[in-house]
């Protein structure tokens, strides 16, 4: 008698944790970021464990989708892609001068968290981002955020603080890779 392959789902249950946890690359797309993507990145900006984990509070429709169209994407000196995962909008990556600085920054919709991801769109990106030192400031208890870029060669250079747009004190943790 044929023998029934084993359905996905038996499958999946038996991947050990290490390796559910480390996609295939072929499976992380970073492409240019399409205006049909902000309403994805709205929603995963509104997320209250993300504001909290990022320490940075959300924006309303309207200034999320004026921040993004006349600032983020309307300026030649940024450098920003839209995050594939199995091709869904996962989240963005972005990069951009400040104080002199080029900066880093990413954002994933929670559903996208815990799997790799993050790691491999940041080593993709950093192939596109060449300036070199390349800064990324972490709220202190973003502890993912900072595993994220000490797996990519961030070391810690330093610490900060700033208010958020409701007016709280933020810690953060200032990152720099500079090789
Ligand atoms: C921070 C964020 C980008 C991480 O994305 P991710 O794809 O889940 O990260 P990865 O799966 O690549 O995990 C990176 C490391 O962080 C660890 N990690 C993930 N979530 C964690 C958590 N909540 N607490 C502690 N460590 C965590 C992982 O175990 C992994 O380390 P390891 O490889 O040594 O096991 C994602 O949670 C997010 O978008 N958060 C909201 C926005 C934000 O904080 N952006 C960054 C602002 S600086």
């Amino acid at each position: 008698m044929m023998r029934e392959p084993p359905s996905r789902i038996y499958f999946v249950k038996f991947i050990p944790r290490k390796y559910a946890q480390n996609p295939m690359k072929s499976d992380i797309v970073l492409r240019n970021v399409s205006e049909a993507d902000l309403p994805v990145f709205y929603e995963q900006q509104l997320d209250p464990a993300a504001t909290q984990m990022a320490a940075f509070p959300s924006r309303d429709r309207d200034s999320f989708m004026a921040h993004w169209k006349n600032k983020v994407m309307n300026n030649d000196t940024n450098i920003v892609s839209t995050i594939l995962f199995e091709n869904q909008v996962a989240g963005n990556i972005v990069s951009w001068e400040q104080d002199g600085e080029r900066e880093v920054g990413y954002w994933l919709g929670r559903e996208y968290w815990g799997k790799g991801i993050a790691s491999q769109a940041l080593t993709e990106f950093l192939g596109i981002v060449k300036t070199r030192p390349l800064v990324a400031h972490v709220a202190k208890h973003n502890i993912a955020s900072q595993r994220v870029l000490q797996k990519c060669g961030f070391t810690i250079s330093g610490t900060a603080r700033y208010l958020d747009l409701e007016g709280g004190d933020v810690e953060e943790i200032v990152l720099t890779l500079r090789e």
